[in-house]
């Protein structure tokens, strides 16, 4: 049975790209791109998007790693998931698969991926839930691996930043606000050589770690 977040994101789906478009005045594309180039992945490699909502960063990481790489894009949403498979289709991309299943309990074996990304979601992740998804990003990523995670940046304007916390209080991520302060720290108990990087345009960061040996 679905969760109420589940439904919520479901229901979402039917209008995210629209809002996503509206809401960053095209500066969408070249954030997902930002992601894209810190996520050091190749052609032929294999990569998990996770949290991946109607497909936009797995789409350009299937561009990332072509067509003899895999990218698996993964949510617990099916609405979100039906929205990232019709764009999988008109983009023709037979390298990206997406599946329905929980951040915090990835059906794949230990070291799978030579990379993982995670865009604008992880921080949405309760504590206990996103303490177990970093340990089994961990799990499934190669030695050397890189875990890439893009976050929004602490919104300037007053009412802005109400919005986003009022956000996060009904997502039920109480701890969310103490998450995007420490990342890095966090990051850094499972991954080394800990990186944070701010977008061009200031609306969003990158922080990311490499899997260690
Ligand atoms: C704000 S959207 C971000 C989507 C996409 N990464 C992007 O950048 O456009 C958050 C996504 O995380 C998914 N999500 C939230 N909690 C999840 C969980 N525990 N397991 C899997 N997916 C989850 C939601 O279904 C939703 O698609």
């Amino acid at each position: 049975m679905s969760s109420p977040r589940q439904i919520y994101y479901d229901l979402f789906s039917r209008v995210y790209d629209f809002i996503i478009r509206l809401h960053s005045r095209d500066v969408e594309g070249s954030l997902r791109g930002f992601i894209i180039a810190k996520a050091n992945l190749f052609e032929g490699d294999r990569a998990l998007d996770l949290c991946t909502g109607t497909g936009s960063v797995a789409a350009k990481l299937a561009g990332q790693v072509g067509e003899n790489g895999l990218v698996v894009g993964l949510d617990f949403s099916r609405g979100m998931l039906e929205k990232a498979k019709e764009k999988a289709f008109r983009m023709n991309l037979k390298q990206l698969h997406l599946v329905q299943a929980n951040a915090s309990q990835l059906p794949f074996k230990t070291s799978s991926f030579h990379g993982v990304t995670c865009s604008h979601a992880f921080y949405e992740l309760k504590g206990k839930e996103r303490a177990i998804a970093i340990a089994e990003v961990a799990r499934v990523l190669r030695v050397g691996g890189r875990f890439c995670l893009m976050e929004h940046a602490k919104p300037e304007k007053l009412i802005a930043r109400l919005l986003f916390y009022i956000r996060i209080f009904f997502l039920g991520a109480s701890d969310a606000k103490k998450f995007l302060e420490e990342e890095e720290a966090v990051l850094g108990e499972r991954f080394k050589n800990i990186g944070k990087e701010m977008s061009p345009t200031g609306q969003s960061k990158v922080i990311y770690g490499e899997k260690g040996g």
